[in-house]
């Protein structure tokens, strides 16, 4: 029988690791990463601050060399197929670097004029259209703002339309409005068939955008899911109350504060009453006491808190919250 061939990933990386060593000390920035993201797909690459994303995405860019592992673009291998994979790939780097002698129009011909492309200015326009760059197209490098250049890594890493399009914090230090802008832009691409890998540290952004995601933590995989189950996980409902007072410690120590605001994880029926009860011994009053459903950064922390072996599965509820919410 004739076997109906598989498409490729978009991206994959296989068991791919990476050891960084200065000064005889060896630091292991990814450990056996391994997931594959589908053609189509809106991805997100989360984790703290030193996880790893931008070590992995370095590599998928070519710009680094992983110690063990094979990473590949659409079927492409990044280090034995380098110009191939390349030309498939757009990379917004999380570093600002530019040229500062070129404008915005320049800057880009000459990104197309990189991978051949000539007369590529109906496309060009599209995206400064798309980034709210137009007024900009004449402007020096050095005359645009910081979140104006950032846009502007955006648009390079488009130039020569590719199908897997690589965000590394994409939207820091840009404002509300623009954000929007770019969020429109991209989500229409990946509409028409982009695959996105995006890493950010707002994670609302992930949670509105990404349909599956991957989270790091000190360069190992502790989750690989889609949105929708990573916000139905364990403890996906949290008791939320104001106070000025100080929490007790065992509390404390899983608490999320934001000024009066505090958080709490509630994995089931009995931590309610446990942390109420608790609340009540400190002789703490909570104002505004209420009961829902966790965010997207509620499970992000749990994870991170939770996982110091990255291998093990967490354990079901024992009795879901449900009718509580
Ligand atoms: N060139 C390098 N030499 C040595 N160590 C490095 C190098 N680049 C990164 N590291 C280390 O590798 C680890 C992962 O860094 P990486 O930049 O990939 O993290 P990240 O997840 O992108 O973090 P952030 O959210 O801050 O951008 C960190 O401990 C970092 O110090
Ligand atoms: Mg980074």
């Amino acid at each position: 029988m004739p076997s109906t061939p598989v498409a490729p990933a978009a991206v994959s990386f296989q068991q791919v690791s990476k050891v960084y060593r200065s000064a005889g000390a060896e630091l292991r920035a990814l450990d056996r990463v391994t997931f594959d993201i589908a053609p189509g797909e809106f991805f997100g690459l989360l984790g703290p601050n030193g996880a790893g994303k931008t070590t992995l995405i370095s590599i998928l860019a070519g710009l680094a060399q992983a110690s063990s592992g094979r990473v590949s673009v659409l079927g492409s291998d990044v280090v034995t197929d380098y110009a191939q994979a390349r030309r498939k790939l757009g990379v917004v780097p999380q570093e600002l670097v530019f040229d500062p002698f070129f404008t915005v129009r320049e800057a880009l011909r000459f990104q197309s004029g990189y991978f051949g492309i000539r007369g590529n200015d109906g496309w060009i326009d599209e995206l400064l259209a798309g980034l709210g760059l137009s007024d900009k197209a004449g402007a020096n490098m050095r005359q645009l703002s910081g979140g104006m250049k950032r846009r502007m890594l955006v648009a390079q890493a488009l130039v020569h339309r590719p199908p897997v399009i690589v965000l590394d914090e994409p939207t820091a230090g840009v404002d509300v409005e623009l954000r929007q802008t770019l969020w429109q832009f991209i989500a229409g691409l990946n509409r028409q068939g982009s695959t996105v890998l995006l890493t950010t540290h707002y994670l609302e952004e992930a949670e509105a955008l990404c349909g599956r995601i991957a989270m790091l933590k000190q360069g190992r995989v502790i989750a690989l899911e889609r949105t929708s189950t990573l916000l139905k996980r364990a403890s996906a409902k949290v008791l939320r109350f104001k106070t000025d007072q100080a929490l007790p410690a065992a509390l404390a120590a899983q608490a999320r504060v934001t000024g009066r605001i505090v958080q709490l994880p509630l994995p089931d029926v009995a931590a309610l009453e446990r942390t109420l009860a608790d609340l009540r011994a400190a002789g703490l009053q909570p104002e505004d006491i209420e009961i829902s459903q966790a965010d997207l950064e509620d499970v992000f922390l749990d994870l991170m808190r939770d996982a110091p072996d990255p291998n093990t599965a967490r354990p079901a509820p024992a009795q879901p919250l449900e009718e509580l919410a």
